[in-house]
């Protein structure tokens, strides 16, 4: 906490005149990795060799290998609904024993598990893993409990997947009941560069720094202009 905590004030006191923060969330361990939902959150999480071919961008895309693509969503709970369900239900939603955190048996799944929602593969039936790295919150006094969903992978293609089918279903309507007690009420998607990427940006010498009281948001170059608000990255983007 206080080396994030740090970071943060380090990072802002370079920012501060040039952005408005509009959420500051902070996430905590909880009780043998739990969610605030009680379930064990991670299991399934890939190690070792597995994390890089899951999160780290390689040969196919050589400019930004290295690097990763992190989705995160700030997720609020309805906690009185959620803990008014019997846990065998809420087994039936996560797809895992709540308690011993054993997996439910394929057979026993529901169609509608979130493990069985998230798990995606390639057309030659290989999964397509990501690296989750979830962090619970909350303000007991307020009666706020959430999940900040945080997902690495070598390509958002994988998470969009994945929030496709929670979201749309998979069929169509086939969706993750975690939605019937949570929402997410952010969301964004982030390129996260190498070290040496960001050694090597070139910065930008024939005009001056747009001084923040003439900088239109967002001040990205030609997206102001486009009247449009969002980088272009990933389905996220805003098409026109
Ligand atoms: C309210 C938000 C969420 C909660 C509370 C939650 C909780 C959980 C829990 C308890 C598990 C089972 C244990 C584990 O393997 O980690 C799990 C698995 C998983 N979740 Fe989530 N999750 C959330 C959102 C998401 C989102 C938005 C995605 C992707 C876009 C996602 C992707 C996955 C994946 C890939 C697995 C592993 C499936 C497997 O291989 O068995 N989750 N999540």
């Amino acid at each position: 906490m206080d080396q994030c905590f740090e970071l943060a004030l380090q990072i802002m006191d370079r920012l501060r005149a040039a952005i408005t923060v509009v959420d500051e969330t902070h996430g905590f361990k909880y009780f043998d990795e739990r969610d605030l939902l009680g379930f064990v959150d991670g299991t399934e999480n890939p190690t070792g060799r597995a994390v890089t071919e899951a999160a780290i961008i390689g040969s196919e895309d050589p400019d930004f290998s290295g690097g990763s693509y992190v989705i995160v969503q700030k997720y609020l709970h309805d906690l009185p609904k959620w803990n008014a369900v019997p846990v065998e239900q809420q087994e039936g939603i996560i797809g895992r024993k709540k308690l011993s955190d054993i997996e439910i048996e394929d057979s026993k799944k529901q169609p509608f598990a979130h493990n069985v929602l998230n798990v995606i593969q390639d057309e030659n039936g290989n999964q397509l893993d990501i690296l989750r790295d979830n962090m619970p919150f909350g303000d007991v006094g307020k009666g706020e409990f959430g999940t900040y969903f945080i997902g690495y992978a070598r390509s958002p293609s994988r998470t969009e997947r994945m929030l496709q089918n929670m979201f749309a279903g998979n069929p169509p309507g086939n969706y993750d009941r975690i939605l019937d007690f949570s929402r997410a009420v952010t969301g964004t998607l982030f390129f996260v560069p190498t070290a040496s990427f960001l050694d090597d940006v070139t910065p930008v010498t024939s005009a001056p720094p747009p001084s923040v009281m003439d900088t239109p948001t967002p001040a990205v170059d030609g997206l102001a202009t486009k009247g449009r608000t969002s980088l272009g990255i990933g389905s996220l983007k805003d098409e026109d």
